[in-house]
């Protein structure tokens, strides 16, 4: 029997995770085909509206029901807009250790939504699905998704060279592929202690997240 992670939604301070409904095309089409989400990501470019309608109704769905991960939209609570995505991937149900990608839409940056976000589905993943290690892996240059693993607790613990693909515009505008390190982080439950106050002190937010 393929193991699963249960069809939930998690809600924090100011966000809510839950997952990708119909309404949600034209916001997610928009948010994929911004600059640094084609520069650091793997998605197709142009991010067409059939994109979004594969993700939202086919693709998403499927991370979860075939046992390899969780897609969740993050939405704010008081708008409902949808702020970015947290995905759960390639998770090993034996180790218990899945790793973590997100995206956060351009206008919605520098509010620690992602941190906000990740830690969230962290929480989540070590105490009520009782994983014991979250990896995430950002491109050698990608400072802003290094800062994001460094503010939730994540250790480094090495670099894999030309590892991964990412995308640059060239002089004439045009995106080309370019090769690069990656850097592999990883949370474990203990990690996580002492996160929350950190995140209050720094004049964050409060660390408080629910499920159901
Ligand atoms: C990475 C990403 C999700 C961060 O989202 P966010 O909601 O802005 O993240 P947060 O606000 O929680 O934290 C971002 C941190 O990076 C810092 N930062 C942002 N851009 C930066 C840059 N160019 N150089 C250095 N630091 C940067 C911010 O100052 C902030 O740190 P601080 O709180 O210490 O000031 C967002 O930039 C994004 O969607 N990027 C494109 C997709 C992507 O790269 N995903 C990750 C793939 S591994």
């Amino acid at each position: 029997m393929t193991s699963t992670f249960p069809d939930i939604s998690i809600s924090t301070e100011r966000l809510v995770l839950r997952p990708f409904e119909e309404p949600d095309l034209d916001a997610l089409a928009e948010m994929m085909n911004d600059e640094l989400v084609v520069a650091w990501s793997t998605v197709p470019h142009p991010y067409t509206k059939d994109h979004a309608r594969a993700w939202i109704t086919e693709l998403a769905p499927a991370e979860r029901v075939e046992g390899r991960g969780i897609v969740f939209a993050v939405t704010e609570f008081l708008t409902q807009r949808i702020v970015g995505i947290v995905h759960l991937q390639h998770t090993d149900w034996r180790i218990r250790s899945s790793e973590l990608a997100y995206v956060v839409a351009p206008w919605a940056r520098g509010e620690g939504y992602a941190t906000e976000a990740a830690l969230a589905a962290a929480q989540w993943l070590f105490q009520d699905q009782k994983f014991e290690r979250l990896e995430l892996r950002t491109a050698a240059d990608n400072t802003a998704s290094q800062q994001v693993a460094q503010k939730i607790g994540c250790i480094s613990e090495g670099v894999l060279r030309n590892a991964w693909i990412v995308r640059a515009r060239g002089g004439d505008g045009a995106w080309t592929d370019v090769r690069t390190d990656i850097i592999v982080w990883s949370l474990l439950p203990e990690d996580l202690a002492g996160i929350g106050e950190q995140l209050a002190e720094s004049g964050g937010f409060t660390l408080y997240t629910d499920w159901n």
